[in-house]
């Protein structure tokens, strides 16, 4: 199919996409514990917009739950450190948010049945060539759906600077909302992420499956820049596969 219909194509089903949901609808009602393994720049900027929205979080990095006292401080009560398996256990949802080399260390059993968020990117340069990225034969969120075959993992948060997790959220309505995409082969987890980046204050563009994930990747047009639906539709749209 040529690239113009293609476009157009997604550029209809996203924004069918854009009114499936209902506006502050919580998909995981359930959901009161964010687990997030990771607590660099992205994870604790999530652990941040969380507690200031009323989770509780429980958040991991590789060097053990001592390292993250100052952190921990910081975010309150809500909010504790834990081992990457406790942190995956404790969480209804659980944000993986390490380096992309790191991957294959998340464990696998606690995040069972659970829905994923997974913010990574491919940056060669800090986690070695691999050879099925760069030959576009598979996408980061698919590599990470492969290491949890029993989890429900949709991309997030991956193509926003961390800072602007927490500065650039408006109310929902907002004239030029930022708005950010997701993308994931189970409907649920995808309804969860609009609901999250409603709360926190971003409108969703929806991808699709994780085999389209791509168009969000790194340097591609949509790639950490501000935009609105509207735009972030546009986008996607213009990706192309490999340089
Ligand atoms: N920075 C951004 O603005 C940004 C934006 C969008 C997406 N991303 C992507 O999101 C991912 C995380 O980025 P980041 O900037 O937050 O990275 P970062 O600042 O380097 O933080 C990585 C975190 O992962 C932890 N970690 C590493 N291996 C681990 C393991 N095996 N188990 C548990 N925790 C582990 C690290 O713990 P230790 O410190 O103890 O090693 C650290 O807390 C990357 O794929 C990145 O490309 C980043």
């Amino acid at each position: 199919m040529c690239d113009a219909r293609l476009g157009r194509r997604r550029r209809r089903a996203a924004q069918a996409q854009l009114t499936e949901y209902p506006r502050r609808a919580r998909v995981v009602p359930e959901m009161t514990t964010l687990g997030i393994i990771g607590a660099g720049h992205i994870g604790s900027e999530v652990a941040r917009a969380a507690v200031a929205h009323g989770y509780d979080v429980v958040i991991a990095n590789s060097r053990g739950p001592e390292t993250l006292s100052d952190l921990v401080a910081e975010l309150g009560p809500r909010a504790r450190a834990a081992t990457a398996a406790e942190a995956g256990a404790a969480g209804e949802v659980v944000v993986v948010t390490v380096p992309l080399h790191a991957l294959t260390q998340v464990p696998v059993e606690p995040l069972a049945g659970k829905i994923v968020l997974d913010t990574n990117n491919y940056y060669f340069e800090r986690d070695g060539h691999i050879e099925a990225l760069d030959k576009g034969e598979t996408t980061t969120s698919q590599m990470l759906q492969e290491h949890l075959p029993t989890s429900k993992v949709a991309k997030a948060f991956n193509h926003i600077r961390s800072a602007d997790i927490t500065a650039d959220g408006t109310p929902a309505g907002t004239e030029n909302r930022r708005a950010l995409a997701t993308s994931s082969d189970f409907d649920d987890a995808a309804a969860f992420v609009r609901s999250f980046y409603d709360e926190l204050g971003f409108d969703t563009v929806n991808i699709g499956p994780l085999s389209e994930s791509w168009r969000v990747e790194r340097d591609r047009p949509a790639y950490v820049v501000r935009q609105n639906a509207e735009e972030l539709v546009e986008n996607l749209a213009k990706a192309h596969r490999l340089p």
